[in-house]
């Protein structure tokens, strides 16, 4: 695809994703009965095993993507799937999980509780390494990672680490 046509496409990619977010947040606003609760906590937890699969298939495809010589049949095929895996999965899933989150953390709980405070905090850490990631996938997009394999390796171990905390404080309420 040329450099226009790619940026078109983003820009219909950006057009729908606000699509999207504006009749999730409309669905939100008319369905929001305590009938709409537990629903709400269904697509929020869908929406969260495909963010983490995303998290941590990512930088596991960066790992190998590193012993692919730049312009390798391999290195493109690497290219190919972090952009979608980034765009197609990892991306809307993220802006799900936070819409239908935050509504919980309102209607619930309305923004009370330190697990609540405790977990936003985590999640926030966790929406920072999206964005790194993210700007990952761009660089290995232009041959420019100088990272190693063993730096992608430790990377995978994060998001792992912030879930276990995030299902702790969620499910236990420890505090
Ligand atoms: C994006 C920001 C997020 C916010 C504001 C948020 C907030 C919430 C709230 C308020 C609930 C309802 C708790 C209840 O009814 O007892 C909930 C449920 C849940 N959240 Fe999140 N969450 C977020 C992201 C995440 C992430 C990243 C994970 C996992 C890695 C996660 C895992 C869960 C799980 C497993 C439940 C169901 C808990 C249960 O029913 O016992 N959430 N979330």
């Amino acid at each position: 695809m040329n450099t226009q046509a790619s940026g078109r496409a983003s820009i219909i990619r950006m057009i729908a994703a606000l699509a999207l977010l504006l009749v999730l947040t409309l669905g939100l606003v008319f369905l929001a009965g305590e009938a709409f609760y537990p629903w709400a906590k269904a697509i929020h937890v869908i929406a969260v095993i495909s963010w983490m699969a995303g998290m941590l298939y990512l930088p596991r495809l960066f790992v190998y993507h590193v012993d692919a010589a730049p312009g390798s049949i391999q290195s493109e095929t690497f290219k190919v799937m972090e952009r979608r895996l980034l765009r197609a999965i990892i991306n809307p899933a993220m802006m799900v999980a936070w819409v239908f989150g935050l509504w919980l953390a309102w209607r619930g709980f309305a923004f009370q509780g330190g697990w609540l405070h405790a977990k936003i905090a985590a999640v926030l850490v966790l929406s920072a390494l999206h964005g790194y990631l993210s700007a990952s996938v761009r660089a290995f997009a232009e041959d420019r990672n100088t990272k190693t394999a063993r730096h992608w390796r430790i990377v995978n171990e994060v998001p792992t680490v912030l879930m276990i905390i995030i299902v702790i404080l969620v499910v236990v309420k420890p505090f």
